[in-house]
């Protein structure tokens, strides 16, 4: 999830590049780096860190013709593959030094190609998956020239062409080569590419809030299509060259609206983008058959055969996926799994050793809790598994092994598409577990795999359906309390819609397992205390849903207000209803991906209804590194 620029016109493109790269250094912060074509050389320059690294270096550099020159990329990086250092910053070069290549996304298949690019006698100078890209197109532009293609644009977009049906996986490419100087050239594939329209002047980017200042006439890339820019020109191809169109379109925001991608707040934006993230996540990790394939995760299978008992230790959000996690790991493998707070994990002295696999959860990688947590279990021999969504972080680097989540950085301090990714980890550890132990059947697995696949339609359909939910959120806004039950994996749900209110709107909120509220808590419900109902599926574990049912007759009797999210069709629970949301069929284990999102915007909504910060709640921080 890098944020990416380029420009080409009359104007010094530095400045340009990096104004526009401020504005996405909200995507990744990791590096920064810009490629700038003056006469006939690329000058670039790179730097490990936050932008400002960048343009310090390039502060010293003023007396060559990289702030003059009027073709440059740029870029900021959310690593991926290969550390946040300076080597791995892009852009990457090619051997020969004529083509600079910027890069958002995953080439699945890089370890392959990078093989056979060195078998050649190419030698790498970063640990990156992009660099591949770079040396493949210099390659391609070669064997062009050798065949007598003239030099130009159109040159550039063929070798483009040609180098990207080498890749497999998500990525925008940007290349420039200083034979071609007023051009720039992009690919996309699964990964978001626009185009700015100016006058004698065009623009490419992650997204619009880069260019805003300059055009606000855009244009969105389909999928596999490559885009070829002048100064006069935008032209866009499919991957095989026949000529193809973008979606145009107007851009009406005004600039920091653009960086939200014309959403209120970072949040509400990072609910909207987990369908993608999701995506992300699976990607790779999936083969056409429906296996598992978690070859990145530094754990042999005979490793995975010998676990005899799973701790997940984890805080806050991360610890709820956890307990998630916790249902589906010991459905599928039939392995013991415990789920632990992470701050409270050492001082129980739980029992340890080496067939223990502890999984640690966390977002940003930095959580000190999670990090003692680990700590303490790695002293007592346990393996660790990391599941991070930052690349390079403390707690992955500690760790014997890792599945990075791929969410994209989460700026709002309240965790969802986080959430929502580490779900999908946990899910994707448990089958991979339950695979390799042969505890469950291929076509099982499978079955899993291909409902896990439709899972980002299913959510994009429930996210377009989320009105009712903003109308709901202005009703409750004045309410003293809400609570939340839910039953099985409902239960986590339960307490994260809790945690969600209580963060943003700080109000009273409470989740609890709904079979316990009669033992205590049933003596909150007053008249008209909303009550936020979790209901299973009445599909496979019919049984469940009936208890939540009665649970729900129960509170109402008392005169509660009854919020109920429940399955398409469940048509049985409409009657105990006061308000109904309703969420795709999903499998019982996989619910808590769609049960979570409405939780998610009732949340944001009140907290943004009662005139709260809701990217950045009071007392809190994104990341906690204290115990
Ligand atoms: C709540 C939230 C926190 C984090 C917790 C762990 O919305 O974001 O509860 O989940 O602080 O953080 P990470 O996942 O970074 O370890």
């Amino acid at each position: 999830m890098c944020g990416i620029v380029g420009y080409v016109g009359k104007r010094p493109a530095l400045s340009i590049v990096l104004d526009g790269l401020r504005r996405l250094e909200y995507r990744g912060y990791d590096s920064a780096g810009v490629a700038v074509i003056d006469r006939d050389e690329v000058l670039t320059e790179k730097r490990a860190g936050k932008l400002a690294n960048l343009e310090k270096a390039l502060a010293d550099r003023v007396d060559d013709g990289i702030a003059v020159g009027s073709t440059a990329i740029g870029h900021t990086r959310w690593a991926t593959h290969g550390g946040p250092t300076d080597r791995n910053a892009h852009p990457h070069a090619s051997g020969d030094g004529r083509i600079a290549v910027i890069h958002n996304g995953i080439i699945e298949n890089f370890s392959r190609l990078r093989a056979e690019i060195e078998a050649t006698g190419v030698e790498f100078t970063s640990d990156t998956d992009t660099e591949c890209a770079a040396h493949l197109l210099a390659a391609e532009m070669r064997a062009l020239r050798e065949s007598g293609s003239p030099e130009g644009p159109q040159t550039l977009a063929e070798g483009m062409r040609r180098a990207v049906s080498r890749l497999e996986g998500a990525f925008t490419l940007l290349a420039v080569d200083v034979q071609t100087p007023d051009a720039v050239v992009a690919a996309r594939r699964n990964s978001p590419l626009v185009v700015g329209r100016g006058a004698g002047e065009n623009f490419l980017a992650s997204d619009v809030s880069a260019f805003i200042e300059h055009t606000r006439e855009a244009i969105e890339l389909g999928q596999d299509q490559v885009v070829l820019i002048t100064p006069g020109g935008i032209e866009i191809t499919d991957f095989a060259g026949a000529p193809a169109a973008g979606k145009e379109f107007h851009i009406d925001w005004d600039a920091s609206a653009a960086e939200k991608g014309g959403y209120d707040y970072f949040m509400l934006k990072e609910i909207a983008e987990q369908p993608q993230a999701i995506a992300d996540t699976l990607l790779g990790r999936l083969s056409e058959r429906g296996d598992i394939v978690l070859d990145e995760v530094r754990l042999t299978d005979q490793d995975l055969r010998d676990v005899d008992k799973v701790f997940i230790v984890a805080c806050g959000t991360a610890y709820h996926a956890g307990m998630v996690a916790k249902y589906a790991i010991e459905h599928w493998t039939r392995i013991p799994c415990e789920v632990e707070l992470a701050s409270e994990f050492r001082y129980r002295d739980p029992v340890l050793d080496r067939s223990t696999l502890v999984v640690a959860v966390s977002q940003s990688g930095e959580t000190m809790d999670t990090l003692m947590a680990l700590r303490h279990a790695k002293q007592q021999k346990a393996r660790v598994l990391a599941i991070c969504n930052t690349n390079g972080s403390t707690i992955p680097r500690e760790s014997d092994a890792v599945l990075y989540t791929h969410g994209g950085p989460e700026i709002a301090v309240a965790s969802t598409k986080a959430f929502l990714t580490q779900l999908v980890a946990c899910y994707l550890i448990g089958l991979h577990l339950a695979q390799v132990r042969g505890v469950m059947y291929a076509d099982e697995v499978a079955a899993v795999v291909s409902r896990l696949r439709r899972t980002p339609d299913a959510l994009r359909e429930l996210l377009g359906k989320m009105e009712d939910v903003r109308a709901l959120a202005r009703d409750l806004k004045s309410s003293s309390t809400v609570l939340f039950i839910g039953r099985h994996v409902g239960y986590p749900v339960a307490l994260e819609g809790a945690l969600k209110l209580k963060e943003l709107a700080y109000m009273h909120a409470e989740g609890f397992a709904a079979g316990e509220l009669k033992h205590g808590p049933i003596a909150l419900i007053d008249k008209g205390t909303p009550v936020v109902c979790v209901v299973p599926s009445p599909a496979g574990r019919g049984v469940m849903r009936d208890k939540v049912v009665s649970n729900i007759q129960e509170v109402r009797a008392r005169g509660a207000r009854t919020i109920v999210i429940a399955e398409q069709g469940d048509d049985g629970v409409v009657a105990y209803a006061d308000h109904l949301i309703e969420v795709p069929r999903t499998p019982t284990l996989l619910a808590p991906l769609m049960t979570t999102v409405p939780l998610q915007i009732l949340a944001c909504e009140i907290a943004a209804a009662r005139g709260h910060d809701v990217d950045q709640p009071r007392n809190l921080a994104k990341s906690v590194t204290v115990e």
